[in-house]
């Protein structure tokens, strides 16, 4: 396959569900687009890259993804602006960190141009599809799994690379109140926690359901060893704001290298906002709390931006963090929206044209 050239073949659906749509009111990730792209690997290669409607998949049950997980995922967005233009953000970064979940699970790597056309085709195609409205986005979700079939616990000879796209309103309604972790881990270290695992995801269920029962809405996840240092918030990173300064943990094994964490640091560079990446203790967190410097919390990731946390929960009790004119999660809320729906220069070169 030449890669320079590569044209990814289009059949088109001849029943569009896109009148049937409320775009008033969309949820987050239940409603399809019209199309899916779809690329195989099997006999050693990637292969036969193409667009085509949105449909059930049918998979041998002795799949590899069934038994043994092995699944990786991506989450971005696409943008529509005022003037019909249609926006990617730093979806490079998105190709880049899904081989690297790929090498970890044992997934033979997507070539940058199957990626890249696939996705901007399908985006191309379903462009109709991408809400106008403020807070929401087409949500594109890229992902691979085993497909290839047995029982043997090893890696699978063919897979799937399916980029599937679902127009989509906020991730979270209402306060999110997040619970310290201090039994369960999310990941831990030599493990797959800096990966986009499906099984990554599956793992905080359990816990989260516990939190939830418990009137939080998401888990802090601390350190697998004694859980004394905060380390994400559910499936976002974690800022923590004490005083002026940002604070957020370093990635690591366990710590997924978010593409929103990534561009959060350099626009707090670039405003000058003191920053420090490096291990935040639970003992300094309640700390900052009783003195007053606690100012804010917030959790970020592709399908939420930026979530300010309102209460954290810690050894039964509920600590309410107060409500912030000007708050950095604001601030950079703004700052990112502003360029990826094209309202605001983009000196980062973050933006990226599908058409
Ligand atoms: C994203 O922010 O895109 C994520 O990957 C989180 C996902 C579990 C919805």
């Amino acid at each position: 396959m030449n890669l320079s050239t590569l044209q990814i073949p289009v059949e088109k659906t001849a029943h569009s569900r896109l009148a049937d749509v409320d775009f008033s009111n969309l949820p987050f990730g239940k409603v399809h687009t019209d199309h899916m792209f779809v690329c195989t690997f099997k006999d050693g290669s990637w292969q036969d890259p193409k667009v085509m409607p949105y449909q059930a998949l049918s998979l041998d049950p002795s799949a590899k993804v069934f038994h043994y997980g092995q699944a990786i995922f991506e989450g971005m967005k696409a943008y529509k602006d005022t003037e019909g233009g249609v926006w990617l953000f730093r979806p490079e970064e998105n190709q880049k960190r899904l081989n690297i979940s790929a090498k970890r699970l044992a997934i033979p790597e997507v070539p940058k141009g199957i990626f890249m056309e696939g996705l901007k085709t399908l985006i191309q195609v379903d462009q109709e599809w991408i809400p106008r409205s403020e807070g929401s986005s087409l949500y594109v979700r890229p992902f691979i799994f085993a497909s290839g079939q047995g029982f043997h616990a090893s890696p699978a000879d063919e897979y799937m690379f399916i980029i599937a796209c679902s127009p989509s309103g906020a991730y979270f309604s209402g306060k999110l109140g997040v619970r310290i972790e201090e039994k369960y881990s999310r990941a831990a270290n030599g493990g797959v926690g800096y990966a986009k695992a499906g099984g990554n995801y599956a793992g905080q269920f359990y816990p989260t359901q516990l939190a939830v029962a418990d009137g939080y809405q998401q888990v802090i996840w601390t350190d697998d060893n004694a859980h004394e240092f905060i380390e994400e918030a559910g499936a976002m990173n974690i800022f923590v704001r004490i005083g002026d300064t940002l604070l957020t943990s370093p990635t690591s094994d366990r710590i997924l290298d978010g593409v929103t964490r990534k561009s959060i640091l350099r626009l707090a560079e670039a405003g000058n906002i003191p920053t420090e990446v490096r291990k935040i203790s639970v003992k300094e967190l309640i700390e900052a709390e009783q003195n007053g410097s606690l100012k804010e919390m917030f959790g970020s990731g592709t399908a939420a931006v930026i979530s300010p946390i309102s209460s954290f929960g810690y050894q039964g009790r509920r600590y309410e963090l107060p409500e912030l004119e000007n708050s950095y999660a604001a601030k950079f809320k703004k700052q990112i929206t502003d360029i990826q729906y094209n309202r605001a220069e983009d000196p980062f070169g973050w933006r990226y044209p599908v058409k």
